[in-house]
């Protein structure tokens, strides 16, 4: 047994509920392009806390794709045709088409996992919370980054996270034509902004930003410096236009300096102080499957009627340090948050 499959047995069996009979959430995902063809797979991986009941596709060489890889399932071509009987939507189409379904999908009162950036805009995401607390169901946010499990090793390397501290994330790749319908500010640094709040435990104070339109009419680079009141600092470089792909944090203050390698797994760690003859120690940590977790703690969180581990307040607040990153590149100034 590979150790994917020994780890998807492991969160089927810590889903199994224990004996109780639980109904099956009645699932449908919306948008099959990219992503959302993992996003089925992994609807279909919890058998007795969910059923993949729709594929919702616009288009036609989609539609021909999901009827293909899923012959049980009923793709359909528009959300209304099988809102009366879901549950729970994913909503995986371009970020400028989430409003209007994670919208329709709360007014009809279902459960709604939202891809990241939940909205394009900070108002957009309000607007959406003003709805929840109206129709009160799970909204999950996939901010797929915090599942990395190098987070969960933070408290032993606590001490690089002591202010004041500087944080450099960098998430670079060639240019694949991909999500160009948004800069790359909430294509990318979306992870790295959740990310970096996330890790510091506070939100920053100032940014100033400066970015480039290189392949298309919107920023396909940015560079933002962050400010933080304890001292901390931190600089979030994207670019879908660059040389080689580079997923990286790195963490520098007066104990050393730290790395984690998001796309290798690894950490590596230079201390100040290091008593031995290595001065750089390396580690590697248990690649996951991202969306597999996120899909188990999504069908927790209905069943078990708990908070989302990723809510919309989250979500809310990635998409207006967004903004405030987009204002700096556009006035050229720093902006105070
Ligand atoms: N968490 C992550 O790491 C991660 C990674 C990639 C993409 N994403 C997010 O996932 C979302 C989708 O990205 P993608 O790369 O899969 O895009 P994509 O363009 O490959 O796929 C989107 C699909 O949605 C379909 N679609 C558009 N409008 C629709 C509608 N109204 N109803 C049904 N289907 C519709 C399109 O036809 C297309 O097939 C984006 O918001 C992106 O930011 C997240």
């Amino acid at each position: 047994m590979t150790r994917l499959e020994k780890q998807k047995l492991e969160l089927h069996r810590s889903t199994h509920n224990e004996g109780k009979v639980v109904s099956k959430i009645k699932v449908a995902v919306i948008g099959y392009g990219h992503l959302g063809k993992w996003h089925a797979q992994k609807a279909e991986s919890f058998p007795e806390l969910a059923e993949l009941r729709y594929i919702v596709e616009k288009f036609p060489a989609g539609i021909v794709a999901a009827k293909k890889a899923h012959p049980n399932v009923t793709v359909v071509d528009d959300i209304s045709k099988c809102i009366n009987d879901i549950d729970a939507g994913f909503v995986v189409t371009p970020t400028s088409f989430h409003y209007e379904i994670v919208e329709y999908l709360l007014k009809n009162k279902k459960h709604v996992f939202c891809e990241k950036p939940v909205t394009e805009t900070s108002a957009q995401a309000l607007k959406l919370k003003d709805l929840l607390e109206e129709n009160p169901v799970v909204l999950q946010v996939g901010h797929s980054e915090r599942f990395h499990q190098a987070w969960e090793q933070k408290k032993s390397y606590a001490q690089f996270f002591e202010s004041p501290s500087h944080i450099t994330l960098k998430r670079v790749a060639p240019f694949k034509g991909r999500a160009t319908d948004v800069d790359v500010v909430q294509d990318l640094m979306i992870h790295d902004l959740d990310l970096l709040v996330y890790l510091f435990g506070e939100t920053p104070v100032s940014v100033d930003a400066i970015g480039f339109k290189m392949r298309t009419n919107l920023y396909d680079y940015v560079t933002a410096n962050f400010r933080f009141k304890s001292g901390n600092r931190a600089t979030i470089t994207v670019g879908r236009n660059q040389t080689k792909e580079v997923r990286e944090l790195e963490i520098s203050n007066k104990a050393g300096t730290l790395v984690v390698d998001l796309m290798r797994n690894e950490i590596q760690e230079a201390l100040g102080a290091h008593p031995g003859p290595e001065f750089v120690k390396l580690e590697s940590y248990e690649k996951r499957d991202h969306l597999l977790l996120e899909h188990k703690n999504f069908y927790q969180s209905i069943t078990n009627k708990t908070a989302p581990i990723i809510s919309l307040d989250d979500g809310i607040l990635a998409v207006r340090l967004i903004d405030h990153v987009l204002e700096s590149v556009r006035t050229g100034k720093e902006v105070m948050l």
